[in-house]
């Protein structure tokens, strides 16, 4: 356990804190709470301590305060941090969710064609990527990581570095199995960093590029879509105070090797050049990350690859992993009245059988497991022991399809 306590010291002596550095308290403020209300709220916080699991929320602070998670970099994912108030208003970030939903950016050759949806634009933090980090359970400590990463970037950045003399691209890959959670952690990490950099950028948006349909209407024309969506990109980076995430999901579908391209290779070629060229473009603007996923990794050309800082294998969940999904999954059933509450001894139990059983599946398929078993069990409340032998069997179930469709 790491305990933060910043009560008294001053901003000097943080400095040399290094968990103090890396500690963030992110504080959700009940819509049209002014700012200046949610702080004194937070200053009149009689708490001695909060503690909690490394970036998990904390419920139920203050009417005006919706929820608080408490995060810290330099420990792992699942420690519990503790964090004593008051404390440093630096360290604290208070947000309210933006609930406006996705707009739909068109794209099109020129300004006489047909549009096509080339993207999508999240304002962030936004409703519906709250939960995803919190959500999202690894083996190791690779949510950490890649949080830490931006935000030393964007230090670097803040400090003025010459990126002739040390190469800083921002662009992150993640590599992996479908299902591993590669696209959850990139929405995840742009959420997050909203909230954390919200001293820095009073703006932030996530860029969700629509790689396919990019490619499948004019095929043709995709070199030029690929330019104009990056057109986009630039404008809405143009303003300094603007934090810019642009998502280029299932990467392989528009950055495909070049070498590889079949009996007409021209326009997957120039799809492949503009993305790079623009790419290499936008490299220059410090307020920009690109975050790209791929489950074809060894199909990705070389040069997307080679321009990636992090490129990073996300894995299949371990057994530790598993057994906490699964344990969330039945908690979340607990929570709405399906299963009856049980012990902490019972729920371990059911939680690794069933997670020695699912090695090799992914995060996806199991947290889509419960749901099949209560469809399977027929009944609309049970406890655990019941509920058990259902989930077994959607198990086998899942396992069953995915072997047949290999
Ligand atoms: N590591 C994980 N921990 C918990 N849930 C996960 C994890 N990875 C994926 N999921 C679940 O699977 C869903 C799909 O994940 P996604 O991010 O789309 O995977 P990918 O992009 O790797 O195919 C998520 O919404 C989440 O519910
Ligand atoms: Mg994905």
């Amino acid at each position: 356990m790491m305990d933060l306590d910043i009560l008294g010291h001053s901003v000097e002596q943080l400095e040399y804190n290094e968990a103090a550095r890396d500690t963030f308290l992110l504080i959700k403020v009940r819509p049209g709470v002014s700012k200046k209300k949610a702080t004194e709220s937070l200053k009149d916080l009689n708490v001695a301590s909060v503690e909690v699991e490394n970036w998990t929320r904390k419920e139920g602070l203050h009417p005006d305060l919706i929820d608080m998670m408490i995060g810290c970099l330099s420990v792992p994912i699942n420690s519990l941090v503790s964090c004593h108030f008051p404390t440093s208003l630096s360290q604290c970030h208070l947000y309210t969710l933006n609930d406006d939903g996705p707009l739909i950016q068109s794209v099109s050759v020129d300004d006489n064609s047909e549009g096509t949806a080339g993207s999508c634009v999240w304002q962030l933090p936004c409703t519906e990527f709250e939960s995803i980090w919190e959500n999202l359970i690894f083996d190791d400590n690779i949510k950490n990581e890649l949080l830490s990463y931006l935000i030393s970037l964007i230090d670097l950045s803040e400090r003025g570095v010459d990126s002739s003399i040390i190469s800083v691209n921002r662009l992150m890959l993640l590599l992996g199995a479908p299902g591993t959670g590669k696209t959850s952690i990139c929405k995840g990490l742009a959420q997050l960093s909203s909230i954390i950099l919200n001293d820095k950028f009073s703006k932030c948006a996530m860029i969700e590029v629509n790689s396919h349909s990019l490619f499948s209407k004019w095929f043709s024309e995709s070199g030029k879509l690929v330019a104009r969506l990056f057109e986009q990109a630039e404008e809405m980076a143009s303003d300094d105070s603007t934090l810019l995430f642009l998502l280029i999901d299932e990467a392989e579908s528009l950055c495909t090797r070049r070498s590889s391209c079949g009996n007409d290779p021209t326009d997957s070629i120039r799809a492949v050049n503009a993305l790079l060229t623009q790419l290499d473009k936008l490299r220059r603007r410090s307020n920009v990350f690109v975050l790209c996923t791929s489950n074809l990794g060894d199909s990705l050309d070389g040069a997307l690859i080679d321009r990636s800082d992090v490129s990073r294998v996300v894995p299949l969940p371990g057994e530790r992993a598993l057994t906490a999904i699964y344990r969330s999954c039945i908690q979340q059933l607990i929570a709405i009245g399906v299963i009856s509450p049980t012990s902490d001894e019972v729920m371990e139990s059911v939680c690794s059988t069933l997670s020695s059983s699912s090695l090799s599946l992914s995060a996806r398929s199991i947290r889509q497991i419960p749901a099949v078993a209560y469809a399977k069990s027929m009944k609309r409340r049970m406890n655990l022991e019941t509920f058990v032998p259902f989930l077994f069997k959607a198990l086998e179930d899942k396992k069953k399809k995915l072997t047949s469709h290999v």
